[in-house]
């Protein structure tokens, strides 16, 4: 009985490697390309909200109200809102410099937190569209021209 098991389990396994040969030789790489493209921009909002939780919640907190004072807001945000590129800009490469967020000044230094321009569009389309923003939505190739620069 297990030498039987056994020598379908290796019947399987040959046999899909010839179905993987044959697959592989007459597919088109385009196509796949095409899936993964779409996978990233539905799972990007889960992503957002994942860097959220894990790097922007500290200061920026659950609630997106910031600290009055200290750490500016992105709930109901006009800075944010009036510049998308700019946000991108600041998750990728921080800010430091004095800014005016709903009337009020800032102007404490804020660390780089992401790596990659995905992962900062990804954030900043998360905090455009939660508590109750809805600020619309910034795409990778609208961000084309950013430079990644930590010494900004
Ligand atoms: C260590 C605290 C800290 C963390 C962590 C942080 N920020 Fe900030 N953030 C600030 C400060 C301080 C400013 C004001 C910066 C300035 O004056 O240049 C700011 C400003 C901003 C602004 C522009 C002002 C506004 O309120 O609209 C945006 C957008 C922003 N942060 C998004 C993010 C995102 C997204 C993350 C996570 C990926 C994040 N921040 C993580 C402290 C932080």
């Amino acid at each position: 009985m297990k030498i039987t098991k056994l020598l379908l389990f290796g019947a399987m396994i040959a046999g899909s490697a010839i179905v993987m040969q044959a697959c592989g030789g007459s597919s088109e790489p385009k196509k796949e390309t095409k899936t993964e493209v779409v996978k990233a921009s539905t799972s990007s909002f889960a992503e957002g909200e994942k860097i959220y939780l894990a790097k922007c919640i500290v200061c920026h907190q659950a609630n997106g109200e910031g600290i009055p004072g200290a750490f500016p807001p992105l709930k109901n945000s006009d800075y944010l809102f009036a510049d998308k590129v700019r946000a991108v800009a600041q998750a990728l490469n921080g800010s430091n410099r004095e800014i005016v967020v709903n009337g009020v000044k800032y102007n404490a230094p804020m660390p780089q937190q992401v790596g990659t321009k995905e992962e900062a569009v990804a954030v900043v389309n998360y905090v455009l569209n939660t508590w109750g923003n809805n600020g619309g939505t910034i795409t990778l190739e609208e961000v084309k021209d950013v430079v990644i620069d930590p010494r900004i």
